[in-house]
């Protein structure tokens, strides 16, 4: 695909996106809220989320907050965009209202705001993590749980984007409650825009394979519950190919970082969906390391977009 990173890296472009982050000390305890003790929990010295009847099982400290950043470069680079939806006219405009679920450190609503000045941001998270006080006049932070109903009106939103929640709900709660909450909050003629991970790994050996299989697929069943929900039309799925590991260069060798971080979050969980102890886990993960290069894998993201009825 000839991705060039270490050009990208280098570039102005690079450079003043990653300045307008770490201008905003995410970590900060001033741009967290004061009662932070209650909102979160640690264990073995990583920071989680301490909300209950919640599925999402990823820290979401430092070291987690800078892997996010991370991950957003790589797809933006991947993509050469922030989103696919037909709405770069209604942003350039102004006026318009944007909703980000799941924003997590927000480095998408923070580069959003700052691209399109007149319009109006709203990022929402269960946990603060996003910059609560540092930010663009244009961007707002709301703490509140997809899947107990957003605390805005039915038609709100122009675009509302959601990206890499698959590890947030089980399932089926994507078609019952997620995609129709996201649905509601938009207005009609709105888009709504969803991000995810393909599963499969392109090219993968025996040993990915075995990893791939322990984790959910919801970007193979996206278009459908879009299509079942009866309220979208013009539904439409994009995905990019990049390379994983180092045959990739800078870019392969950054979502293998990236996905051994995010494996060795969820050792346990995997071990015990693949039926295996933490020892065999561990092994087939160095295996896993090295076959990305032996086949040359490839990982797959999907971006999905509809406008509402
Ligand atoms: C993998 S991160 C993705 C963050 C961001 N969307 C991005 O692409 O960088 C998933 C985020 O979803 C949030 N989350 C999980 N369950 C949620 C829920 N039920 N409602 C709202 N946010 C949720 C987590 O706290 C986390 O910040």
């Amino acid at each position: 695909m000839g991705i060039n990173y270490s050009k990208f890296r280098s570039s102005t472009k690079f450079h003043n996106l990653r300045r307008s982050i770490s201008s905003v000390n995410l970590s900060s305890t001033s741009l967290i809220k004061k009662n932070f003790r209650d909102d979160f929990k640690f264990i073995d010295g990583r920071r989680y989320h301490n909300v209950e009847n919640i599925y999402y099982f990823f820290p979401n400290d430092e070291q987690e907050i800078d892997r996010l950043q991370l991950q957003h470069y790589m797809m933006r680079f991947i993509w050469c965009s922030n989103f696919s939806s037909p709405v770069r006219d209604l942003l350039d405009e102004g006026g318009a209202r944007v909703l980000d679920v799941g924003c997590g450190p927000a480095t998408w609503v923070l580069e959003m705001a700052s691209d399109f000045p007149k319009c109006v941001f709203t990022g929402v998270d269960i946990v603060p993590v996003m910059p609560l006080t540092i930010k663009p006049q244009n961007a707002n932070f709301i703490e509140a749980n997809l899947l107990e109903g957003l605390p805005f009106p039915d038609n709100h939103f122009d675009f509302t984007y959601i990206r890499f929640l698959n590890c947030a709900f089980p399932f089926n709660l994507w078609s019952t409650h997620a995609i129709p909450e996201l649905i509601r909050v938009t207005k009609p003629g709105g888009y709504i825009e969803i991000m995810e991970w393909e599963v499969e790994i392109c090219y993968q050996g025996p040993i990915t394979r075995r990893f791939m299989d322990a984790h959910v697929r919801i970007p193979e069943k996206m278009a459908s519950f879009l299509q079942d929900s009866g309220k979208l039309k013009n539904i439409n799925n994009e995905s990019r190919d990049s390379p994983i590991g180092k045959h990739g260069g800078k870019v392969g060798t950054l979502a293998l970082e990236n996905s051994i971080s995010a494996f060795k979050l969820c050792e346990s969980k995997f071990a015990e969906e693949l039926g295996m102890s933490l020892e065999e886990y561990n092994a087939l993960f160095d295996h896993y390391k090295k076959e990305v290069d032996e086949y040359k894998s490839q990982v797959r993201t999907h971006r999905f977009w509809a406008e509402k009825i």
